[in-house]
């Protein structure tokens, strides 16, 4: 055994576990959060220095099976503080990453014994959650899969992770990371868009049946994604099954939202297949896969929906809490006064402290929860986007439906992309006990004050 730095840590952590848990056989893994090189461009480029998790980008694929318990040791070998959130996952409180929430940053140098179990199957991921626009756009995130026990057969089970980098012509992160504009405005967008596919594929055969799991990993851009040369249906979102799948059109993907599609290839062999992301003035292609034959002489008929996860869902919505949430602020959002840290200031004042963007007129966390509920409680939360920009609402620990116009309950979400202007209302049963931060995704409108919480009383 090579007597490195990361075995010597692993020998040391599983001796520290031996009478915490009781049990000799289990080893905990180390995500260390480091610099790192890795060619993210092309041969034609010098390589990319990244902060990632075991220096890579993406992290390490995490894949357990459903109701698995996942224990990770944090190490911080960078040279500031870092925390991982588990994003979309049903977790404890105590396990949810949030500095200053639910745990204390940990700083260069220390780590943290991540350490929870995955009730729900489906498509997550993680991420850092300190200073995260930068540690994000750095490249500190990974795919998190808890594979169904009845999983549907298909020929190819495919992770796309999704980002949007912006480099300057070395290749190299644009280390600007505050620019107001970009918090004002539609956040920090970048110039170099790449899919990453776990595993590397690039051949697949015609009738082939292939599941994609797609997971925005940008922190501001909204992915539009069209696959040409297969055909298929939307099996999940944010994770959580769809009751019925629905045909595959446009994929529009704000940051941090997933979509699990299941397709067949109709590309005939010699053609190609692909996964392209569409934009205003151009399209580009993400990934391509030359069609080398044909697996079977048909396709391979309905796909059928994914079985459901143990989620409680929306039963009785009339005459329970609600809780209105209004959006302003931003270029041409009006704003004219928001409370930051407890103090009233005029709009001006607010910018000079970076804050933009205001919920409910406060910037930045709250003192008190926009929403104090007791264990089971439903609530609904009418959303109001009073700006002119979208924004990806996140809610920790628990999914959300939407409430539709008709009164039908859409599908449970994560994160839900709200348009400029647009009013959308969601509800959920509070069944998981603690404090959550519930905050755009977009994550430079974090930093520019779009961030409240939820307390769910056990
Ligand atoms: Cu994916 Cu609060 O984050
Ligand atoms: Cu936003």
């Amino acid at each position: 055994m090579n007597l490195t730095r990361r075995s010597l840590l692993a020998g040391a952590s599983a001796l520290t576990v031996l009478p915490k848990f009781g049990f000799a056989s289990e080893n905990i893994d180390i995500l260390e959060a480091r610099t790192g090189a890795v060619s993210l461009v092309s041969d034609q480029y010098p390589d990319t220095q990244i902060w990632g998790y075991d220096g890579t980008v993406p992290g390490p694929e995490i894949r357990v099976a459903q109701g698995a318990r996942i224990q990770r040791k944090l190490l911080n070998s960078l040279d500031e503080p870092t925390t991982i959130h588990w994003h979309g996952i049903r977790i404890d409180n105590a396990m949810d990453g949030v500095p200053g929430v639910t745990q204390d940053a940990v700083q260069p140098g220390d780590e943290f014994d991540y350490d929870f179990t995955v009730p729900d199957a489906g498509t997550y991921w993680y991420h850092s959650h300190y200073n995260t626009t930068e540690q994000i756009s750095r490249g500190l995130y990974g795919a998190l899969i808890v594979e169904e026990p009845n999983a549907p057969e298909v020929d190819h089970d495919i992770t796309v992770l999704v980002d949007d980098w912006r480099l300057n012509q070395d290749a190299q992160i644009d280390p600007d990371f505050d620019r107001s504009h970009d918090w004002s405005h539609g956040g920090r967008l970048g110039n170099f868009l790449k899919a990453t596919l776990i595993p590397e594929t690039s051949e697949m055969q015609q009738n082939q049946r292939v599941r994609l799991r797609f997971i925005c990993v940008a922190t501001d851009r909204i992915m539009s994604l069209a696959m040409v040369g297969m055909q298929g249906v939307v099996v999940a979102r944010d994770g959580m099954p769809l009751d019925a799948p629905i045909r595959l059109e446009q994929l529009r993907l704000g940051p941090a939202q997933r979509a699990d599609v299941i397709v067949d290839i109709t590309a005939a062999p010699g053609e190609k297949a692909m996964i392209g992301f569409v934009g205003p003035d151009q399209n580009i292609v993400l990934a391509g896969f030359d069609i080398t034959g044909q697996a079977s002489l048909a396709a391979r008929g309905t796909v059928a929906a994914l079985p459901a996860n143990p989620v409680q869902r929306l039963q009785n919505v009339e005459g329970v809490k609600t809780v209105p949430l209004v959006f302003e602020g931003g270029a041409m959002g009006g704003l004219r006064q928001g409370t930051y840290q407890g103090k009233l200031m005029m709009a001006a004042e607010l910018i000079e402290n970076g804050q933009i963007w205001t919920l409910n007129g406060t910037a930045g966390l709250p003192i008190d929860p926009l929403a104090d509920l007791s264990s089971g409680e439903t609530v609904r939360i009418p959303i109001t986007n009073n700006t002119v920009f979208a924004h990806a609402m996140h809610l920790h620990g628990t999914h959300f439906q939407e409430i539709m116009p008709d009164g039908s309950f859409g599908p449970l979400l994560d994160t839900i992309l709200i348009e400029p202007r647009e009013t959308r209302e969601i509800a959920f049963v509070a069944d998981n006990p603690g404090d959550w931060v519930f905050h755009c995704h977009m994550v430079s409108h974090v930093s520019a004050g779009m961030i409240t919480w939820i307390k769910v009383r056990a």
